[in-house]
């Protein structure tokens, strides 16, 4: 039997961390689909044609290790706004939400345009200042060049692209659960947000 978990929500709110946290509580599978555009992304900057390269997408492409730069989140959410971008990857989100023994998918549409009928929707969000210095932290864990005023201003010029977009703008769909992290330490996140899928699963 199917059981789909959408989580969406603007950038370093917390959602991949929660995702793959209540994944592996319930046993379900996780698909973080911010993946596929940063994959598109990253194609993109060595020259491809977007469209095209998102209809070839590859799940191994997926696993290249330099999808998690400031430079290809930019890039993923410049290929994000064509439509036909999108459309070219639906289909592998939404064969990856009905997969048997249950899936969570993460990222901006996903309870709004891929799983609308979605068992559990939650939003996740926090100011835009706690969600830059997270994602300032997890840089330069990794040894990026950033500084704190250039992620913020990374994450606010994504959060402003992905909300003002036509086609599929990051939004919260009406039966959403909204889960704010700001004042939240990441366990208590994840417990909120089991507590919240538990409810409706039993
Ligand atoms: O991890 P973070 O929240 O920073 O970003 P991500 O989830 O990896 O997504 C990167 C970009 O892909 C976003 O800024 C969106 O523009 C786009 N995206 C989207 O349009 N729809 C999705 N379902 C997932 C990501």
């Amino acid at each position: 039997m199917s059981f789909t978990v959408a989580i969406d929500g603007p950038a370093a709110a917390g959602k991949g961390t929660i995702s793959k946290a209540v994944a592996a509580h319930f046993g379900f599978a996780h698909l973080d689909t911010g993946l596929l555009y940063r994959a598109v992304g990253a194609k993109v900057l060595a020259g491809g044609d977007p469209i095209a390269v998102a209809l070839a997408l590859d799940p191994v492409d997926l696993e290249n290790d330099d999808l998690r730069t400031a430079a290809v989140a930019q890039a993923a959410s410049e290929v994000a706004v064509i439509p036909q971008v999108r459309a070219a990857l639906a289909a592998f989100q939404r064969s990856f939400a009905a997969r048997a023994g249950g899936a969570v998918l993460d990222g901006r549409d996903i309870g709004t345009v891929i799983c609308p009928d979605a068992n559990v929707k939650l939003f996740v969000t926090a100011s835009p200042a706690c969600r830059a210095e997270r994602r300032y932290a997890e840089l330069k864990a990794k040894g990026a060049d950033v500084t704190l005023e250039s992620v913020l201003a990374d994450v606010k010029a994504r959060d402003a692209r992905d909300s003002s977009r036509a086609a599929s703008p990051l939004v919260a769909a009406d039966d959403a659960v909204l889960l704010d992290t700001s004042d939240l330490t990441i366990d208590d996140a994840i417990d909120q947000a089991i507590a919240i899928i538990s409810a409706v699963k039993g």
